[in-house]
């Protein structure tokens, strides 16, 4: 339970850091902006929100092994439960569907991450914090792509799980994205 807080603490304090990344766009000044500016600056909020739902695998992994080790037995009766097996299997179908998400929002946060820094920077390429945000967030897909395709030998795959679960590359990418996007 301590773990699953810290790590809803974390999620916490990630939606307060990502938060500047939209409002710092607010303060341009909006008649100097064209259609084009204002789509990309869309994109940016489109591919944060998408960035903090691939973080969410983060705050539901501890939960989900909390609730299959012990929270389904101990709470059964107090949340109606009566088939405790059958209520675990479903919890196993969510988690594949969570991490379906995961893989499918951070692949769609890369890609559109990349456009929103095309269509906002071109010709400037003003931060170049902001856009080694962005490779971290390659960076974190391609190492996602290691561990899900077949093709890699097995080494490769425990190196790129290993580099892709902890938490520094993550930790670096969101300051970079973050002091990138306040710089400019
Ligand atoms: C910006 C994009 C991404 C970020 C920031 C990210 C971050 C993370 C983090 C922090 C975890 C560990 C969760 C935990 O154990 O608490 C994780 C797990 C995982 N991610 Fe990603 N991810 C991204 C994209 C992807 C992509 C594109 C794929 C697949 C193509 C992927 C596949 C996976 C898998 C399979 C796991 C579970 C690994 C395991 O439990 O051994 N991720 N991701």
């Amino acid at each position: 339970m301590i773990q699953l807080s810290k790590m809803l603490l974390i999620l916490f304090a990630l939606f307060i850091l990502l938060a500047p990344i939209a409002s710092a766009y607010d303060e341009d000044d909006e008649d100097e902006e064209d259609g084009f500016e204002e789509f990309s600056e869309d994109l940016g909020d489109i591919a944060k929100s998408l960035l903090i739902a691939t973080i969410v695998l983060i705050a539901w992994k501890p939960l989900h092994i909390w609730l299959q080790k012990s929270g389904i037995i101990n709470n059964a009766d107090s949340w109606g439960i009566t088939d405790v097996k059958a209520a675990k299997k479903k919890l196993l179908r969510f988690n594949k569907w969570m991490l379906r998400v995961h893989i499918a929002a951070g692949t769609a946060a890369t890609i559109v991450g990349l456009v929103h820094g095309i269509g906002s920077q071109m010709p400037d390429w003003e931060s170049s914090a902001a856009w080694a945000g962005w490779f971290g967030m390659l960076a974190m897909s391609v190492l996602g792509g290691l561990i899900m395709w077949k093709w890699p030998p097995k080494a490769i795959k425990k190196r790129a799980r290993a580099l892709h679960t902890q938490r520094a590359l993550l930790v670096i990418t969101i300051i970079l994205l973050v002091v990138g996007h306040e710089m400019m």
